[in-house]
């Protein structure tokens, strides 16, 4: 059977693919639109979110929407989802091994999607999404074709509220996503006020 949304979200939710599936309060499948021309893709949730079951809604997820809200987006215009659905303990980055079983749950939900463009929030979802040995502090910003999907990857925003001498750059990045997006995803409304 081919997947829809709802077959896809509920086989995800009793996954215990990994070690990490024991350890969560919710699983953190997605949120926003199905219908979305852009795609967020971030690492995995955090304390907040496996509380809620909705990736971005703690501090990191306060500042990501500010960053959409200033290129004309909002949780109504995109998808957000993460590299692995379940919560690393303390935060810690999530294992290869980790990455690898839960990457199947993302790729489908792709191809779900169908996304016109791909942002990687990140050096973890850069590196899964794009490339193995990528570097965020040398090719954020960069441009990627992959299967007729435009890609780029920013800092993470945990980063950006970590160090804010990335936000500039950052900034320059998120209008040439809003430039872009302009250009390729004739559904989306990036109008800002
Ligand atoms: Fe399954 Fe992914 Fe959760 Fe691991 S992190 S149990 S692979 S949904
Ligand atoms: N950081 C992420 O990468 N994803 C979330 O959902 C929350 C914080």
């Amino acid at each position: 059977m081919p997947d829809t949304w709802e077959t896809l979200e509920r086989e995800c939710n009793g996954c215990r693919a990994c070690p990490l599936g024991a350890g969560r309060q919710h699983l953190v499948f997605g949120d926003g639109s199905r219908t979305a021309e852009i795609m967020f893709i971030g690492e995995g949730p955090g304390q907040r979110e496996d509380e809620q079951g909705l990736p971005f809604v703690g501090p990191a997820g306060q500042l990501l929407n500010d960053m959409m809200e200033i290129i004309g987006l909002d949780r109504s215009k995109v998808y957000i989802a993460n590299i692995v659905k379940c919560r690393p303990p303390g935060n810690r980055d999530p294992l290869n091994t980790e990455r690898d079983a839960c990457l199947p749950w993302l790729r489908r939900q792709t191809a779900l999607l169908r996304p016109k463009m791909i942002v990687c929030l990140g050096r973890i979802a850069a590196q899964a999404v794009i490339k193995p040995e990528f570097r965020i502090t040398k090719e954020h910003g960069h441009w990627f074709r992959k299967a007729g999907v435009w890609i780029t990857a920013i800092y993470h925003p945990s980063a950006l509220l970590r160090d804010v001498y990335k936000r500039p750059e950052t900034f320059v990045d998120l209008k040439a996503i809003q430039a872009k997006a302009r250009e390729i995803c004739e559904r989306t409304d990036l109008s800002t006020p």
